[in-house]
C-alpha cells in the first residue's frame, strides 16, 4: 500500500497523473486522509434531531470521534445525569445555545467540590473529563452541538441505543446494560437552576479570563475568545492558536482548540512547508476558506462546516485563502503527547487579542472618514 501512495505523490508533484480526491461522500470505515462537506458523515437520527459523525473511532484508528448534533431545544427535556469512566466528552456550541452541567464524581460523593453549569452560546466550550457527572440540554430551535469523544468508539453507544434490540424491535434499549457502554447514570444528582449571566458555580465566564485548569479532573469552561491565546508567524502568515484542551488537561490523551489564520500572501511564489501530523488530526472550518495539501491528493478547499481528517503520519500543509479563516482542530492518539497546537504554541508568543496584527493599508480610514 505505502509504495503505491509514494508513487502517486511523485507523479502528482510532476503532474504526470491525476491525484486522488480527498473528498468522500461519507465517513470512511478505516483511517485514511479524507475531507467531508458540511453535513456529510455517518448519519443517526431523522426529522428535526439528527447526528452526523464526520470522524469516528473507525475512521480515526480510535483516536477520537467528532460529531454534530442538530436539533431544537425541547423544554424540560434533557439527558439524565451520568458519568463516563473512560471517555472524555467535549461540548461546543456551533450555533444556538446549550446548557451543560458538570461536577467531578469523587468531589460530588465526598461533598468537596462545587457543581458548575454554563449556557454555551455560539463559540463557547465545556470540557467534561472522564469521571465527571454531566448532563446537558439544547435550548434553541436551531442548535448545533459539536461533540468530541476521546478515545473514539464511544459513539457506538448512540447507534446501539437507537438500533434494533436483539429480539428485532427498536427503541427499547436495556438500561441495565449501560455500564457496558461506559455510561453510569447518577439519578441523585440535581442540576442547579440558579444561572445568572450564563453561569453558576465558581470560575469566570464572560466576566474575566478563562484559564485552563491545572489538572485533568475538573470541567473546563472557555467562553468564546476568553481563553489563553498565542500568536505564531513562523511560516509566512499569522496563526492565533487558542486551545480549549491541552495535554495537561487530558492526561496527554488529546488536544482541541481553534486556529485563526491570515491569508497566505503571494500564493504563486509563497511556499508553505509540509509537515507530518504527529497525531491523528481533524480540522472543522468555522469561517473563511482553508486550503489543504496532502501528499498524493489533489488540493482541497474547505469552507464553513467542512471537515478534513489526517491520520497520524500524514504529510500535509494548510493555509488560508480568505481573511480571518478560523478552524477548530482536534488532535489525539498515537504515541505522542503533543500535536499541532504545542508546535504552534512553542513557536509563538503570548497574545491577548482575538485578531492578528493588521497593517492599515493605503489611506487609513476610520468609520468612513478619510484621514
Ligand atoms: C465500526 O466498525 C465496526 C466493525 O466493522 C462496525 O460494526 C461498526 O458499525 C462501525 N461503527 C460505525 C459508527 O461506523
Ligand atoms: C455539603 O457541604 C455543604 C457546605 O460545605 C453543606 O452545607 C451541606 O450540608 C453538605 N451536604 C452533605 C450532604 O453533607
Ligand atoms: C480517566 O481515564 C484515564 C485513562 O485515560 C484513567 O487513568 C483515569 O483513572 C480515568 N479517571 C477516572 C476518574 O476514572
Ligand atoms: C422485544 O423486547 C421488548 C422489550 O425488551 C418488548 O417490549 C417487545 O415486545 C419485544 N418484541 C418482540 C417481538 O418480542
Ligand atoms: C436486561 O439486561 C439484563 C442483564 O444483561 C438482563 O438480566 C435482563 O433480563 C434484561 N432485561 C430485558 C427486559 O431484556
Ligand atoms: C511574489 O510575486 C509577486 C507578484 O506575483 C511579486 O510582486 C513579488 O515580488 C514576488 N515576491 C517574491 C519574494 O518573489
Amino acid at each position: 500500500m505505502r509504495p503505491k501512495i509514494i508513487t502517486a505523490a511523485v507523479l502528482c508533484l510532476l503532474q504526470v497523473s491525476e491525484c486522488a480526491s480527498l473528498w468522500k461522500d461519507t465517513t470512511p470505515q478505516t483511517p485514511q486522509p479524507y475531507a467531508l462537506e458540511k453535513g456529510r458523515g455517518i448519519l443517526l437520527g431523522s426529522g428535526e434531531t439528527w447526528n452526523t459523525f464526520p470522524v469516528t473511532g473507525n475512521s480515526s484508528g480510535k483516536a477520537f470521534a467528532l460529531m454534530n448534533t442538530n436539533g431544537p431545544g425541547t423544554p424540560g427535556e434533557g439527558v439524565f445525569p451520568h458519568v463516563h469512566k473512560k471517555t472524555y466528552e467535549n461540548f461546543y456550541s456551533a450555533k444556538g445555545r446549550i446548557q451543560l452541567w458538570g461536577q467531578d464524581l469523587t468531589g460530588y460523593l465526598s461533598n468537596t467540590s462545587i457543581q458548575t453549569t454554563r449556557i454555551l452560546s455560539p463559540g463557547d466550550f465545556g470540557g467534561i473529563p472522564n469521571g465527571t457527572i454531566h448532563t446537558f440540554r439544547l435550548l434553541e430551535p436551531d442548535t448545533q452541538l459539536t461533540g468530541v469523544l476521546v478515545p473514539g468508539g464511544f459513539e457506538e453507544f448512540f447507534f446501539a441505543m437507537a438500533g434494533p434490540v436483539s429480539n428485532g424491535s427498536t427503541g427499547s434499549f436495556n438500561l441495565t446494560e449501560l455500564p457496558a457502554w461506559d455510561v453510569y447514570p447518577q439519578h441523585d444528582f440535581s442540576p442547579r437552576s440558579d444561572v445568572v449571566n450564563g453561569k453558576a458555580g465558581p470560575g469566570n465566564w464572560y466576566d474575566g479570563p478563562n484559564p485552563l485548569p491545572e489538572q485533568d479532573k475538573n470541567p473546563i469552561w472557555i467562553a468564546k475568545n476568553h481563553g489563553p491565546k498565542w500568536l505564531n508567524d513562523e511560516i509566512g502568515f499569522y496563526q492565533i492558536v487558542a486551545p480549549l484542551v491541552r495535554g495537561q488537561q487530558s492526561g496527554g490523551l488529546f488536544s482541541q482548540g481553534h486556529i485563526t489564520m491570515s491569508p497566505l500572501q503571494n500564493r504563486e511564489n509563497g511556499t508553505v512547508p509540509k509537515m507530518i501530523s504527529e497525531r491523528a488530526t481533524a480540522f472543522m472550518v468555522e469561517e473563511g476558506e482553508l486550503i489543504v495539501h496532502v501528499d498524493g491528493f489533489d488540493e482541497a478547499r474547505l469552507i464553513g462546516g467542512d471537515v478534513v481528517f489526517l491520520p497520524e503520519g500524514t504529510r500535509y500543509a494548510y493555509f488560508a485563502a480568505a481573511e480571518f479563516t478560523k478552524v477548530m482542530y482536534v488532535s489525539g492518539g498515537g504515541n505522542r503527547e503533543s500535536g499541532l497546537d504545542e508546535m504552534l504554541i512553542q513557536g509563538g508568543r503570548d497574545w491577548s487579542s482575538a485578531f492578528y496584527p493588521r497593517s492599515g493599508g493605503a489611506g487609513e480610514r476610520k468609520r468612513g472618514i478619510k484621514i
